[in-house]
């Protein structure tokens, strides 16, 4: 893929934004209930970088011009600091109201030349390292508490069959368990145990409905909620939902945070943190950064296992698991003798990379290149980065649109981890105050390794069903869910 030679600039950057806030509006339109939204335009244009709206848009939003970046070459310009600023692109081309977040502009939406980016992203790193010791044993608690969950349906009466044939034979009662409400559960029982040192699932001070109606008006603007345009789009998509509406959930959360979280607040004093503003961002990394990512990417990285079938891959990650665990328990040196399971990981991440949209302002003129042709930029343009197909781009990846659970292993395998580019960074790159790459890139994998490898401990195997939409997730039935023999 490299190109060391220059690329001559020989055209503008294709596309059109149309006409002021029609444009907008007929890209939104097209974004949500079009198919195929930036395949179409790639190929009319015969570029992977063009100009295009993203919503939300005028007039009650901020301008939607960007220039879309969709394959391997260009898109990491997004992590170039010197070329681009970060600053107040965490949501795309808007900012959701500070009421959201208590008044602070929170780490996620600072650039990384505003000073206070390096105290609140060192208080981060902090929360995450100095509970290192902790987070393994309560993930796997919290797991066993949500198996008791799933082992309880399964053992519910079914119509045929009897008592415990569910378990034995793997059929279900007629109310199957579901893997998302567990698997949220099990989220914000061993986050919220670890940090604050107490359970927000005991008698339900949070949930992750109540979380989820926090967090949601702040990325409405840019979700497809699955409603019909009628509704979603006045509703959603035109105007910001005022904090007001949802201000009691959020008082909630914070008074939870507030009670309990006076180790982890404390943390933030040698960083020169306020307090109060330590909070803030504390509630922000937990309930939005960590527990809305994790309750995106451990859903499917079950749904692609379980819809995979050209060969047992299931069996064989059981086998590996159990082989590694042997009569240990889920350490480190167990966990690097599962390469399977950390290339599933990966592969679950490359192909449904959790946080579809990077976006970064020019800071400079500069020459972007894409891998066959050059386009001048422009102080002051949006960049933006459509991760799902710059993680699918042939260039790099054979096979790009298959999921692959091998592709990761070996040494040919690991070398491709520096076009993975889910925690806006390569995989291969670390986090640092310096940067604006996500500071839980280790710790998601991490935990994620963890959770399916205890999994695997627990059953032998699992299917899923079709999902249906509840509020803002989907619900995956379970279909099949076989205890360990
Ligand atoms: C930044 C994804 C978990 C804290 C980011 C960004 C992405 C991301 C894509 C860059 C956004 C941008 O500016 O373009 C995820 C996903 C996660 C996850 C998918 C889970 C599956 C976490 C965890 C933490 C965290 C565990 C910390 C407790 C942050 C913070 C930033 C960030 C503070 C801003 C970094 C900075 O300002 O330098 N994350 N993240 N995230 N993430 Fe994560």
């Amino acid at each position: 893929m490299s190109n060391d030679r220059n690329l001559e600039v020989k055209r503008d950057v294709p596309g059109e934004y149309g006409a002021p806030i029609l444009g907008s509006v007929l890209d939104r339109l097209d974004r949500f209930y079009g198919k195929n939204f930036f395949e179409k335009r790639r190929d009319e244009y015969g570029s992977t970088v063009f100009r295009v709206n993203m919503p939300p848009g005028p007039p009650f939003f901020p301008d939607s011009k960007v220039i879309a970046l969709l394959d391997q070459k260009s898109f990491p310009v997004l992590f170039d600091l010197t070329k681009v600023s970060k600053k107040n692109v965490f949501t795309g081309t808007y900012v959701p109201s500070t009421g959201f977040t208590g008044g602070y502009r929170v780490l996620s939406y600072l650039g990384q030349e505003e000073p206070k980016h390096a105290q609140l992203k060192s208080y981060c790193m902090d929360i995450l390292s100095s509970n290192h010791d902790r987070w393994i044993p309560e993930l796997r608690a919290a797991a066993a508490a949500g198996y008791a969950e799933w082992d309880a349906e399964l053992n519910k009466p079914k119509k045929s069959g009897g008592l415990l044939g569910g378990i034995v034979s793997g059929l279900l009662p007629d109310d199957p368990p579901e893997l998302n409400p567990v698997l949220g559960k099990i989220a914000l029982r061993f986050l919220t145990k670890t940090v604050l040192d107490k359970d927000a699932t005991d008698g339900n001070a949070l949930t992750e409905t109540g979380i989820k109606l926090w967090l949601a008006p702040q990325i409405a603007p840019v979700l497809n909620a699955g409603l019909p345009a009628v509704i979603q789009e006045p509703l959603l998509h035109t105007a910001p939902i005022p904090f007001i509406i949802v201000a009691p959930e959020y008082q909630k959360i914070v008074r939870f945070f507030k009670a309990n979280g006076e180790r982890a607040v404390s943390l933030a004093v040698p960083h020169g943190i306020d307090p109060d503003e330590a909070l803030h961002n504390l509630v922000f990394f937990i309930c939005f950064n960590t527990f809305g990512g994790l309750t995106i990417l451990w859903p499917a990285l079950f749904k692609n296992v379980s819809d995979f079938d050209e060969f047992d891959l299931q069996a064989e990650l059981r086998e590996e698991v159990r082989r590694a665990v042997g009569r240990g328990g889920v350490d480190a040196a167990a966990l690097g003798a599962m390469p399977l399971l950390q290339s599933t990981v990966y592969e679950v991440l490359r192909i449904e990379p959790p946080v579809q949209s990077q976006y970064g302002k020019a800071k400079v003129d500069f020459v972007l290149e894409t891998h066959v042709e050059a386009f001048k930029i422009k102080a002051g343009e949006m960049l933006y980065g459509y991760q799902p197909l710059v993680t699918r781009d042939p260039v790099v990846f054979e096979e790009p649109e298959k999921f692959k659970p091998r592709r990761f292993m070996g040494e040919e395998g690991q070398r491709l981890l520096e076009h993975v580019f889910w925690s806006n960074g390569p995989e291969t790159s670390s986090p640092s105050v310096d940067n604006k790459q996500c500071p839980g890139k280790n710790f998601v994998v991490l935990v994620t390794r963890i959770l399916f490898a205890d999994f695997f401990l627990h059953y032998d195997s699992f299917k899923l069903g079709d999902a249906s939409i509840s509020g803002t997730s989907s619900v995956y039935p379970f279909t099949e869910l076989k205890k360990r023999a």
